[in-house]
């Protein structure tokens, strides 16, 4: 069975002392769904996190991480530096990385790679932007970024792997894609995996929808049967809506 999660990516968001009292208010809230639960604090703050939320039932990961394993790279941070603390799971591929920090298929293969040989789990997000939906791409554009940057993997890795559809138009726009848009494209995502490496595999990796879920939409686009769970940005900064989001299964 395929597991069901929701991980709040908190961005660039929240000083120490904010995380700390997000942390205090998510710590009292409960959990009532089977939902695996993550957060992804700014890496300044995800010692603090990781260790005041160890041993709870929420997870502390990364929202980064660079592919050397050290060395010269000024202002990065490694996979064996996150494990260090006590991080298991990165997010990469996210479409602000892209964007505005340039990241390619070809690079977050090799970041994938890192991560996968360090033992975490990653968290691969895609996604089509607005002018790929409109012109009919969106499936293209979605097949193309998860083969440049996953298609070398074995079948194996997979157990590893979390995948995020996150169309770019959705994102912090309040503009969420329908629950049939969502699984639709979770179906075609779910295809393409399938065509490569099996209906077993495919059947087991999760695939989190991300862009503007809420807790009044968060019910209907679980519901669907691809839609795995979410990533959430805006609505992850309250600890109320994460937790209205997280119990929506
Ligand atoms: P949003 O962000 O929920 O604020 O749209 C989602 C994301 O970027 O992961």
């Amino acid at each position: 069975m395929r597991k069901q999660i929701v991980a709040g990516n908190w961005k660039m968001n929240n000083d120490l002392s904010q995380t700390k009292s997000l942390i205090d208010a998510l710590k009292s809230k409960t959990k009532t769904s089977n939902a695996e639960v993550m957060v992804a604090p700014t890496f300044t703050n995800l010692s603090h996190a990781s260790s005041v939320l160890k041993n709870t039932n929420v997870e502390v990961i990364a929202q980064n991480m660079h592919f050397a394993e050290n060395g010269a790279y000024t202002g990065e941070i490694s996979a064996s530096m996150l494990k260090s603390i006590g991080i298991e799971t990165v997010i990469l591929g996210h479409s602000e990385r892209r964007e505005y920090f340039n990241e390619t298929d070809e690079l977050l293969a090799k970041k994938v790679d890192a991560a996968l040989a360090k033992g975490m789990r990653v968290i691969f997000c895609f996604g089509e932007e607005l002018a790929d939906r409109k012109s009919g791409n969106e499936e293209t554009v979605v097949g193309n970024q998860i083969k440049n940057a996953l298609f070398h993997l074995n079948a194996a890795s997979y157990q590893n792997i979390v995948l995020a559809y996150e169309p770019v138009w959705a994102i912090g726009t309040g503009e969420t894609a329908s629950p049939e848009q969502a699984q639709d494209m979770h179906a075609f995502i779910r295809k393409t995996l399938a065509d490569k490496y099996g209906d077993n595999v495919a059947d087991e990796v999760s695939i989190l929808y991300g862009g503007s879920v809420k807790p009044a939409n968060a019910e209907e686009i679980f519901s669907k049967p691809d839609v795995d769970g979410g990533l959430i940005g805006g609505a992850a900064l309250n600890a109320d809506d994460f937790f209205a989001i997280v119990n929506a299964f």
